[in-house]
């Protein structure tokens, strides 16, 4: 084999990012991300990733904080570059009673009343990466975009590694025209958001190991690829096609130090987990998760829907009072299309599964 297996741990992706292992544990946005998962996956060898998207400034430094007195090795802080879809910044009062129309059922269903709208809907990008500048985390990670040459000037300035995400080759290019440091490669396979930038999420659904292919060889910046690994298998598989690291999220947010709710948990090593769906249902971007009651209800009202932030701030008001009365059928349950094999309960048991050699049987093979 021409090049490092996981088990050999040297890639060039592990030189720039400081890493025992070329394992990402992919950032979770919406509250899933932990300071004690980041941790436990780079006080294992990987590199840990909060996804700090919904995050205020001041939030982000004590994000930063909380990992740094965890873990004295490299983690990684994520956001969104891009903060909301055309019209997805204010909300006219005919839309808002337009929209609370759909949701005033699900609403009521939990005592609630359809709340007025808030004076923001998502903290902006401006003062989030001011706030992750400030406190220099080892890696910057991002997603939905290509930060300005004046941020990933100031990012080289202070030494934080840039890793930015491409669902196309297309995207890809741009990033490495850009000079980011690292460029993942993320299939349709994925759980959670497909962040495509240039063309529609829709138009953008390429296979991760199709997109490594064609993403490594054209490219300066090491690959990671992301989307459908879970087990040592997949992250071999990933080096030989060309990658430099695989970035795993769906068999992470099983993990207990995550952030899911112990229903989200417990449905992704459940009986149903081959059914996951891409779908805007939830926050108006294209995202995989667990077909549930939502996805489907909603699947006849996508086009009344509005546009990210404002669909994902309705939600998430409904979602608090869902969670809190143990429900998954109106709450998103994220997760990507490899979850049937997941099989570790905790960061440590997957990351030493994850670096362990290759026996007989392989992981995944039931
Ligand atoms: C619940 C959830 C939330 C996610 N949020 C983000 C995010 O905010 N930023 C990001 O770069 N990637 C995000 N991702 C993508 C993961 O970091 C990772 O790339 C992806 O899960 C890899 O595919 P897999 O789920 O098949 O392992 C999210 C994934 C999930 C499952």
């Amino acid at each position: 084999m021409a090049r490092a297996t996981a088990s050999e741990g040297s890639t060039e992706a592990t030189r720039r990012l400081g890493l025992r292992h070329p394992i990402v544990q992919g950032p979770f946005g919406g509250g899933l991300s932990t300071a004690r998962l980041v941790a436990a996956v780079s006080n294992a060898g990987g590199l840990g990733s909060y996804g700090a998207h919904i995050l205020s400034p001041e939030e982000i430094t004590g994000t930063a904080a909380a990992i740094r007195a965890l873990t004295p090795h490299p983690f990684a802080l994520n956001l969104w570059v891009s903060d909301h879809d055309p019209g997805g910044r204010e909300l006219s009062p005919e839309t808002h009673t337009r929209v609370a129309r759909i949701f005033e059922p699900y609403f009521r269903e939990l005592g609630l009343e359809v709340p007025p709208p808030p004076e923001q809907f998502h903290p902006r990008f401006e003062e989030q990466i001011e706030a992750l500048l400030e406190a220099r985390p080892p890696v910057f990670s991002f997603v939905f975009g290509v930060p300005s040459p004046a941020i990933l000037a100031e990012c080289r300035r202070r030494g934080i590694i840039t890793v930015g995400a491409a669902t196309s080759l297309e995207e890809a290019l741009l990033l490495d025209e850009a000079n980011v440091d690292l460029v993942v490669a993320t299939g349709f396979e994925a759980g959670g958001h497909r962040p495509s930038f240039l063309a529609p999420a829709e138009d953008s659904l390429i296979g991760t190991f199709v997109l490594t292919q064609l993403v490594a060889p054209r490219v300066r910046a090491p690959v990671i690829a992301a989307g459908g690994i879970a087990d040592r298998r997949g992250i071999d598989a990933a080096l030989v096609l060309g990658a430099q690291a695989a970035q795993i999220g769906t068999a992470f947010l099983a993990c207990e130090e995550s952030g899911a709710t112990d229903e989200h948990r417990a449905l992704l090593f459940g009986q149903t987990t081959s059914t996951t769906t891409l779908t805007r249902a939830f926050t108006g971007r294209l995202a995989r998760g667990l077909r549930n009651r939502w996805t489907d209800e909603m699947l006849p009202r996508l086009a009344d829907l509005p546009p990210f932030p404002v669909q994902s701030w309705f939600v998430s008001q409904l979602k608090r009072a869902a969670v809190a009365a143990k429900r998954t059928d109106v709450v998103s349950l994220w997760a990507g299309q490899i979850a049937p094999n997941l099989r570790h309960h905790t960061a440590a048991a997957l990351m030493q599964s994850l670096t362990a050699p290759l026996t007989a049987p392989q992981e995944g093979q039931p």
